[in-house]
């Protein structure tokens, strides 16, 4: 009988490693999900899914025996951990191995921010170049980079911006022992960097934090760079910040409605987007895999739990 309910996406490795180990069974393949958990619902001790799809409350009701919920991913917003800690159910993430991975992203929309670099590759591909050179843009050197979220992958991110030396400052909850210049109040910071990085995580204490007053203290020659949570940013507010120049540019991999993105933000030259793929390597996707099912491993042999979440901390 299925023990593991698979809520997310999964790798090859993943499913292999979840067969081997686990009897699982995929929500994806299930034709009427409702009536299969209220049939074997109570089967099911562990879950694996992601901090997008979370665990919908209707199908957490639907696991009493459900002992860990595996989150392939950092970011955990979706996953309602006051509810899995009410039953006892402790939460995992996979914190760490995605770092250096996501560090790279921002670099990247930086980098093709500051210098252009989407508008250079298409002028060259479209023939435009055959009429005119392309724009100048602003150097990546000597910038002045404000960083929301300074954690783990804000680090790894300014231990990658090194070469080009910029200046860091940092906004988040509390100062840290690191030689940058610490803001208590964000639109100070935006004030006075040239770059907006954020790593912030999603959850209605970082709802639209970047909002339009954020985003005019940034200014006319100010980038935004989003690569923690869409929530963080008032889209609606970024859109129309773009299209009146209150804001230079923006490069986005998260956004507030994904996998949609909204029509007016597409049609926006000052705009680099991708969809969300900061982690998305070969390589840190199988690390973090293996880290969401080390997980289910250790909890299925009543080992310490590699990863909790500190919503989980109580528990263990
Ligand atoms: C994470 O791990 O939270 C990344 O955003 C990938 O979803």
């Amino acid at each position: 009988m299925p023990d593991t309910l698979i809520i997310c996406p999964t790798t090859d490795r993943m499913d292999a490693r979840l067969r081997d180990g686990f009897d699982p069974i995929f929500l994806r393949d299930l034709d009427d999900p409702v009536a299969w958990l209220a049939a074997h619902g109570a089967g099911i001790h562990y879950v694996l899914t992601d901090g997008h799809l979370g665990v919908p409350a209707d199908i957490l009701v639907a696991l009493p025996a459900l002992a860990l919920i595996s989150s392939y991913g950092v970011g955990y917003d979706a996953i309602d951990t006051g509810a899995a800690t009410e039953r006892g159910i402790p939460v995992t993430h996979t914190p760490g191995v995605l770092d250096a991975e996501v560090a790279t992203s921002a670099l990247l929309l930086c980098l093709t921010c500051w210098r252009g670099f989407e508008g250079a590759m298409e002028h060259a591909r479209s023939g435009r170049w055959t009429n005119g050179s392309y724009r100048l843009t602003r150097s990546a050197d000597n910038r002045r980079v404000g960083i929301l979220g300074l954690g783990r992958i804000g680090k790894a991110f300014v231990r990658k911006l090194a070469p080009f030396d910029a200046d860091i400052l940092y906004h988040g909850r509390s100062k840290q022992d690191v030689p940058h210049r610490y803001y208590t109040a964000l639109t100070d910071m935006a004030r006075d960097c040239d770059t907006l990085v954020s790593f912030a995580p999603g959850g209605a204490a970082t709802h639209h934090l970047i909002n339009a007053e954020v985003m005019a203290a940034l200014g006319p020659d100010g980038t935004l760079i989003n690569v923690g949570r869409g929530s963080v940013v008032d889209e609606g507010a970024l859109i129309t910040a773009l299209q009146t120049g209150t804001l230079g540019a923006a490069g986005l991999d998260v956004f507030e409605h994904e996998p949609h993105i909204p029509d007016a933000l597409r049609a926006l030259p000052n705009a680099v987007l991708s969809p969300h793929v900061g982690s998305a390597t070969v390589e840190t996707r199988r690390a973090m895999g293996d880290l969401a099912i080390d997980n289910l491993v250790a909890a299925r042999d009543g080992a310490p739990l590699l990863t909790p979440v500190p919503e989980s901390a109580a528990l263990l």
